[in-house]
């Protein structure tokens, strides 16, 4: 059970994803979330990564297919798994096929999370995170329990706190309109074209993003049905 969770930046990935994971009790892989943490951690992948990562660029193709064939062979990906950012290149996918096709394996779903590219602003720049378990949340759409707006209509930052956790929230990087535009360039340009890659295996599965997050999710759950 190989399933790729496909979109843009801001169209839900890092939303639903956690939810597909509860349901097929299967783990989800984010080549964002692990490459964020080895920036943090300041580890030689993340010191090479930070630089590309904060300008909305994507990281080298061998460095996220290093990070992915080693993440697979840990015990928890034994009965599958969910990939959130990967693979984002017609190279990564054809690695992965073949990592997958080592192990008599290939990849079972691909389920592409559609939203226009005019919503997705609004949605990046409106996004606070919680590190540690990569949580998301939204100062419109999901705003954590604690928040509370200043005078000037803004979050205030103190109040920004995971539910969960109570630690702080922050924001990416990356999350500026400006990132935003090279980050939809390269997905227009170099990850839509895999699409066609996995259509002619019968496997791709096309969800309306563009509406409420139950309503993403219940139609993520139409297209998995059969899944188990
Ligand atoms: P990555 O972390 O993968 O970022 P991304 O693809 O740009 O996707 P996002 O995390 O921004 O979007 P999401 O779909 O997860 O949105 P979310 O659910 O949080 O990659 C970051 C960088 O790492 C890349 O730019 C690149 O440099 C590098 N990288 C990673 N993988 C790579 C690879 N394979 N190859 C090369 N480089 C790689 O939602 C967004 C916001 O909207 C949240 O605030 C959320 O609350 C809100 N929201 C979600 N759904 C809804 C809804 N239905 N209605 C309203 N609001 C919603
Ligand atoms: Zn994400």
């Amino acid at each position: 059970n190989v399933m790729i969770l496909f979109g843009p930046p801001g169209a839900g990935k890092g939303t639903q994803g956690p939810k597909i994971e509860g349901m097929l009790n299967i783990p989800q892989l984010s080549t964002g979330d692990m490459l964020r943490a080895a920036v943090k951690a300041q580890t030689e992948v993340g010191k090479r990564a930070q630089a590309a990562m904060n300008s909305g660029a994507l990281v080298t193709d061998e460095i996220v297919i290093g990070i992915i064939s080693d993440r697979i062979k840990e015990d928890d990906c034994k009965f599958g798994f969910i990939l959130d950012g990967f693979p984002r290149t017609l190279v990564q996918a054809k690695a992965l096929d073949k990592m997958l096709a080592s192990n008599g394996e290939s990849v079972t779903k691909v389920v592409e999370l559609n939203v226009p590219d005019s919503v997705l602003e609004e949605r990046i720049c409106g996004r606070w995170i919680h590190k540690a378990s990569g949580a998301s949340y939204h100062v419109k759409f999901k705003p954590p329990k604690t928040m509370k707006v200043g005078p000037d209509g803004k979050p205030d930052p103190e109040t920004m706190i995971d539910d969960a956790t109570g630690e702080k929230l922050e924001q990416r990087r990356d999350d500026t309109a400006t990132a935003l535009v090279k980050r939809l360039k390269e997905y227009h340009g170099s990850t839509v074209p895999i699409l066609k890659h996995y259509e002619p295996k019968g496997i791709t599965e096309t969800v309306n993003a563009n509406q409420a997050m139950d309503g993403v999710w219940g139609e993520i759950l139409g297209a998995l049905k059969g899944t188990k």
